[in-house]
């Protein structure tokens, strides 16, 4: 067991026990040990490494999926300490259901806090409302954030240097507080840990129609989504949104859906678009190499203004905004011309049109 770590995590238990174990003190206790403490100055991470792989005596593991992967490097009854390895940008916007703080142990990140306005329960496992995006920061190494359980903290880390790294001092649960839901910008929010398999299966045997050319499967879909609840029918929408597409099918598919759901459909359309968008930017963003560029992407798949947009380049970036977006958008249409339209697209969204261009 790592000695940094069971240092840490000791020293949470006895301050914490000190406090009675009050959920709500926990936060700004985990951020201050943390701060103090500063793993990303005096944690070696390759001391971590080692020990994790040689030495047998070691805490707990989960089996969650989290993290790329999780490390339990410390675990007590009332906490524990995971290391959070990240190969991919993105974690989805999410709250969740455990009190704590993290820390950034290697890399940086880019960091945005959300508010769920009025929220409306569709299922127990589905609420619709508005997302709206309170603050985007860039998170330097050894920069440390509380967590607060519940939807107070809504959050979304996009990790920008492979692999990032981060410590999290946390409580196992803080109940009461849950679901740990997951949010689909502007308008929906599911609970990840609701397993429908009959639907998981539904979606497959989909995608296997699709595929395979099957002549029923556009028929199909169109009367699974004229029969179905809102949520299920959500999840096969998303999951053909695609096959629709491009077999120029989706505006029958709308029509179907908002004469089975009508106002509720309305949360449904620019949430999809928004999936849609987000993931075509995060696939070409794996085209490219350049650093400035993937960072650029970054920003171009989290933000939803251009004020902000202009605020972080400025901040990494010395010169004019808008002159280093415009030097961006021209090295890229030279390297990954592909990436351009749907960039640009973006750039008009968040306001920013004209900006670049190919
Ligand atoms: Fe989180």
């Amino acid at each position: 067991m790592n000695p940094f770590f069971h240092a840490l995590g000791n020293r949470a238990v006895q301050s914490w026990q000190a406090l009675n174990f009050d959920p709500r003190a926990f936060p700004a206790l985990a951020a201050r040990l943390l701060q103090e403490t500063n793993p990303a100055q005096n944690a070696d991470l390759d001391t971590v490494l080692e020990d994790f792989l040689l030495a047998e005596e070691q805490p707990f593991q989960t089996q969650s999926g989290f993290g790329q992967p999780e490390l339990v490097v410390f675990d007590h009854p009332r906490l524990y300490i995971q290391l959070l390895f990240w190969m991919d940008g993105t974690t989805d916007i999410h709250q969740h259901e455990f009190d704590g703080a993290f820390h950034v142990l290697q890399g940086s990140s880019l960091h945005s806090t959300f508010r769920f306005l009025d929220p409306k329960p569709v299922s127990a496992h589905l609420r619709t409302g508005t997302l709206k995006r309170l603050r985007s920061e860039l998170l330097p190494t050894g920069a440390t954030v509380p967590i607060r359980a519940g939807t107070e903290f809504i959050h979304a880390l996009f990790h920008l240097e492979t692999p990032s790294v981060t410590v999290v001092l946390r409580t196992h649960t803080s109940p009461g507080t849950g679901p740990q839901f997951t949010y689909l910008p502007p308008h929906i929010a599911l609970d990840p840990f609701h397993h429908d398999s009959l639907t998981q299966r539904r979606k497959q045997l989909l995608d296997v129609l699709d595929a395979s050319g099957h002549p029923g499967f556009p028929k199909l879909v169109f009367e699974m989504l004229d029969v179905l609840d809102f949520e299920r029918g959500f999840f096969i929408l998303q999951n053909c949104v695609s096959a629709l597409r491009s077999r120029g099918l989706w505006n029958n598919a709308t029509k179907v859906f908002k004469k089975r759901h009508s106002s509720l459909a309305k949360a449904v359309f620019p949430t999809l678009d928004e999936i849609v968008q987000r993931d075509l930017l995060a696939g070409l963003r794996g085209a490219v190499d350049e650093p400035e560029h993937r960072f650029f992407l970054a920003l171009l798949i989290n933000l939803d203004s251009r004020r902000d947009l202009y605020r972080l380049v400025g901040q990494r970036f010395p010169g004019k905004p808008g002159a280093t977006i415009a030097r961006w958008m021209e090295e890229i249409w030279e390297t990954v011309p592909e990436a351009v339209p749907p960039m640009e697209a973006r750039l008009e969204q968040l306001g920013a049109a004209g900006t670049g261009g190919g």
